[in-house]
This record gives C-alpha cells, sequence and structure tokens, in this order.
C-alpha cells in the first residue's frame, strides 16, 4: 500500500505509506491524495486533515523512476491537481514530519496550518541539483516565510536543513521526539476538530485571501517551467545518475 487513508474522530490522515522507497510519490500516489482531499473539502464530516509518514520519513518526494518513465503533463496530471489541491484546501490541514522531507516533501508543508517535526526531520528542496525548478509555489512562499537569503540557500543550494532551522524559518510549528511527533499533530487536529468549523473555514481564508491568485501565478509559472525541464538532459542525467547511485555529471552540459 501507498497511501493509506483513515477518518477518525473527524479527522482525515493521509499517510505515506511507501517505506521500502522511502515514501517517494508516483502519480497514482498524488492522484489518490489530490482525491482525498477533493472529498475532505466537500464532506462536511471532515473537520481537519493530517498528512504524516512514518516515524522514519516523511517522503522522499516524487518517484524519480515514475517521474522519468510518465513526466506529468499539463494541468490535469496527477501533480497538479494535488498542488492545486492542497494550496486550495480550504479546512485546518496538519503535517507531522520525521526523516527525510525532499522536494515536495518540504515544498507541500507551505500550504499546511501546522507543522510539526520529529527530530530526525531533514528538509530539502534540492531541485537544481536536480536539474530542475522549485515548484508548489515555493520560490514566492519560501522568501516570503523565510526571508531572501535563507530561501535561497535552500532553494538554489538545495543542502538539507534540520528541524531547529526549520523551525527558525517559519517552517514547522514546534519539533518534538520523533515518536511523539504524529501522535502530537493528531492531537493538535483533534483540538481544531472540535472547534466551530465555520469559524477556522473563515480565519483560514481571510488569512490566505490576499495571496491566493499570486500563489495560484506562481505554481502555474513554475510549472511550465519544471515541465520542460523535467526532459531537460541535466534533468535526465541527475535522474539517471540516482537511479545508478553515482554522482551526476553536469560539466558536459554548458
Ligand atoms: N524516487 C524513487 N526511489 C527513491 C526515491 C525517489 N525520490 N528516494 C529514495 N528512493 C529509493 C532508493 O532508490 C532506494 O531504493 P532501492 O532500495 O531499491 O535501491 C530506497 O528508496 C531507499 O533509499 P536510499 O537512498 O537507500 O535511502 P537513504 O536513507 O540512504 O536516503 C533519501 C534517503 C531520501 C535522502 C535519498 O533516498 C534521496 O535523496 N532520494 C532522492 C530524493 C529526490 O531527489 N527527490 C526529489 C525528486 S524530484
Amino acid at each position: 500500500m501507498s497511501i493509506r487513508v483513515k477518518t477518525e474522530n473527524a479527522i482525515t490522515a493521509i499517510v505515506f505509506d511507501r517505506p521500502d522507497k522511502k515514501n517517494a510519490i508516483t502519480a497514482a500516489m498524488y492522484a489518490q491524495i489530490a482525491d482525498t482531499l477533493a472529498s475532505a473539502a466537500e464532506d462536511p464530516a471532515v473537520r481537519c486533515v493530517v498528512i504524516h509518514g512514518s516515524a522514519q520519513a516523511f517522503t522522499a518526494g516524487n518517484d524519480v523512476q515514475d517521474f522519468l518513465m510518465n513526466p506529468p503533463h499539463g494541468e490535469d496530471s496527477p501533480v497538479s491537481r494535488f498542488l492545486r489541491g492542497i494550496a486550495a484546501f480550504g479546512k485546518p490541514l496538519v503535517a507531522a514530519v520525521c526523516g527525510p522531507a525532499v522536494g515536495v516533501g518540504t515544498t507541500m508543508l507551505l500550504h499546511c496550518d501546522l507543522v510539526y517535526a520529529g527530530e530526525s526531520a531533514r528538509f530539502s528542496t534540492p531541485f537544481t541539483q536536480l536539474g530542475l525548478c522549485p515548484e508548489a509555489a515555493s520560490s514566492l512562499l519560501l522568501p516570503a516565510i523565510a526571508g531572501y537569503q535563507r530561501a535561497a540557500e535552500a532553494l538554489m543550494l538545495g543542502e538539507p536543513f534540520g528541524p531547529l532551522e526549520a523551525r527558525e524559518m517559519g517552517l514547522v510549528n514546534a519539533v518534538l521526539p520523533d515518536e511523539k511527533a504524529i501522535p502530537y499533530a493528531m492531537t493538535q487536529a483533534g483540538k481544531l476538530a472540535r472547534l466551530p468549523a465555520s469559524s477556522l473555514r473563515v480565519t483560514k481564508r481571510l488569512m490566505k485571501q490576499g495571496h491566493a491568485e499570486a500563489i495560484a501565478r506562481q505554481m502555474a509559472a513554475e510549472g511550465a517551467e519544471f515541465a520542460t525541464m523535467l526532459r531537460s538532459p541535466e534533468a535526465r542525467e541527475a535522474f539517471s545518475a540516482f537511479l545508478a547511485k553515482r554522482k551526476p555529471d553536469f560539466a558536459q552540459f554548458s
């Protein structure tokens, strides 16, 4: 199983469950999350959504093999539907992160309301190392929350950073021992689920509506660049190198 979905006590948990591949996300998994978010948005019985992986891994980001074999096409691709869905989701969204949170594993957090990290959490946005560019409107949202230089370090160098730095950057609310991160996220979700749903919806809408159009525009612009770059020789070299467990050689490209 790759994504588990369970609704209990008005909370829908979306769980990455592909431990042998560090919870890397395939197109089928994106489609399942996008569909789950869409039905959670419509279902009055769901008052909060929590996204988490295991105490060992959040997600290694896009599945490299799947990306190479089936590069996403256009706005109806599962990854695009997922990104638009998470950005527009109107109910409270909580995440718990332990272990690697690579690429979209980090950028999706910019669309969550509350984020809790275990001590092992390792965030990274290695888009340039993969011959790619940022997605999920992270090129707009990360500079906005963390400041330009810190965002440039994360998005241009792409080196991993830990949970304390993520908290300083404003990306996570609190850092906990790994075994407590997911239970704590569920506790916070429980508090949200007991509050008046309409009040939370309006509060979230008010916080987000001033930026919604800019986020949608940025996501579309990033998506167009990303789709082109995914087919570039640099990205193919990076992905082939990852799958062959060797270092990429970008010196051959000008
Ligand atoms: N896509 C496909 N497979 C992936 C993957 C990904 N994004 N991330 C990890 N895997 C696979 C590995 O190939 C390996 O498979 P194998 O056992 O069949 O060889 C397995 O998951 C375990 O990964 P491994 O690299 O051995 O674990 P690690 O603990 O040493 O490192 C990561 C974990 C996440 C730091 C490392 O796997 C990584 O950097 N992954 C690539 C992430 C990435 O570039 N994502 C963005 C894509 S746009």
